[in-house]
């Protein structure tokens, strides 16, 4: 434990991402001609077998979703990439196309291959419009190889919303409506894309695929924490003194993260608070620390995973303000569909304002957690129902009122 594991950022720096002959050299595309060797079931088992969870938030099985995506009835089917990177203070999935892009679409070609689509899409960041122009390189030099066979993968931008990165709102966004959720069921698995069965999964996920196949289920279930095997890549922020994206087993703790990797709390300070997963992670307290960061081990601490950012704040910082600017984005970034999210985030930002300026009192605090617990069970998707759990985690483990008021 504590050392750095390189699978989907093996060839990050290594190669020239406009050559689709370096990553050929590395074993690339091999996977893809093993894939094809196979049948799609047993491409899925495989997967299955390997234990990949998705690395975009919610943790689902990958082959369980190539399996449904499969079992689906319809003639045309889709594999969407999201690289709509939308989570505050996250950037893994930039790193991973430009020091690989592929990885991403030997990933998605398998994935077709599996469940019998012949179409991709990358629904990519706006921000991001030089890694569309790597992407864009990498699919010409792909196509004319013909390595792809008869998958062809397209690029769409997002719409820049933090919403968008929401599967289904993401397929909506894809057919050129306003991206918001749909309800569920149906699942994109049975109907997605223009109605279609389609499979999303997120740019990390996508590229651990190739070296799955290439390597065999038993090699990377062996990695990490058997209930989320593998690795996973952070991105540090915040008051560390290194700043810096990692690729570690999935059963690599907290404390290792931040002093080993991070480096430790810049300028000689303590460590305050640690959120993981972006702004919808909770915020952690030192206590925690010797927690793996494995999907299912943050659950157990009231926590997630969520994309992988760690965003650490030292002890001089105002966590009241923290947490405000966090509850001040969720309200930017409703999206307006549900009563509860809409009208849910901006009483929370309201009641953090309060507490910011010093006059909150305890009553306070009460109704940001009846709220927060409110919206948790009662938001229409994930955006409403993640928004509390920074604010909830951080009335709990925090003192967020004046001394005389706390
Ligand atoms: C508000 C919201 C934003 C999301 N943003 C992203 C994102 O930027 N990238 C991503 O891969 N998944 C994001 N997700 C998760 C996706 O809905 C979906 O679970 C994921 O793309 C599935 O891929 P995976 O199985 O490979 O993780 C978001 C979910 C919610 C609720």
């Amino acid at each position: 434990m504590g050392v750095e594991m390189r699978i989907v950022l093996r060839n990050y720096n290594k190669i020239d991402n406009s050559k689709i002959d370096d990553y050929i050299d590395t074993g690339g595309y091999k996977a893809l001609e093993k894939a094809y060797n196979l049948e799609p079931i047993e491409l899925i088992e495989e997967l299955e077998k390997s234990g990949l969870r998705g690395r975009g938030g919610a943790g689902f099985n990958t082959g369980r979703k190539l399996r449904f995506t499969h079992g689906a009835s319809g003639e045309e089917k889709f594999i969407l990439c999201n690289a709509d990177e939308g989570e505050p203070g996250t950037y893994k999935d930039r790193v991973i196309i430009q020091g690989d892009p592929h990885a991403i679409l030997e990933g998605m070609a398998i994935c077709g291959y599996a469940v019998g689509a012949k179409k991709g899409i990358i629904y990519l960041r706006a921000e991001y419009p030089y890694v569309a122009d790597i992407l864009k390189t990498a699919i010409l030099q792909a196509k004319e190889k013909g390595v792809l066979g008869d998958f062809q993968i397209e690029i769409c931008m997002g719409a820049g919303a933090y919403v968008c990165g929401e599967e289904t709102a993401l397929i909506e966004s894809i057919e050129g409506k306003r991206g918001e959720p749909r309800s569920k069921p149906p699942y994109p698995p049975v109907s997605g894309l223009w109605g279609k069965p389609t499979a999303v999964f997120n740019v990390e996920t996508l590229a651990n695929i190739p070296q799955i196949i290439e390597k065999g289920s038993a090699w990377f279930a062996g990695i990490g924490d058997p209930s989320y095997p593998g690795t996973k890549v952070m991105t540090l922020t915040g008051d560390l003194v290194n700043k810096t994206f990692i690729e570690v087993p999935t059963d690599t703790t907290i404390r290792d993260i931040i002093y080993k990797f991070g480096g430790g709390i810049a300028d000689g300070k303590q460590l305050q608070a640690v959120q993981i997963g972006g702004n919808s992670g909770a915020l952690i307290s030192p206590e925690y620390l010797d927690t793996s960061i494995a999907f299912d081990a943050m659950q157990k601490i009231g926590a997630t995973l969520g994309s992988g950012a760690v965003f650490v704040t030292d002890e001089s910082r105002n966590l009241r303000d923290v947490v405000c600017r966090i509850s001040q984005f969720f309200e930017h970034e409703s999206c307006g569909k549900c009563t509860p999210c809409r009208e849910g985030t901006m009483r929370i930002h309201d009641l953090m304002q309060k507490i910011c300026t010093g006059d909150g009192t305890k009553a306070d605090l009460d109704l940001l957690t009846d709220l927060g617990e409110m919206m948790e069970v009662s938001c229409f998707c994930g955006l409403g129902q993640a928004a509390p759990v920074p604010i909830l985690s951080a009335v709990k483990h925090f003192n967020l009122l004046d001394e005389e008021r706390g």
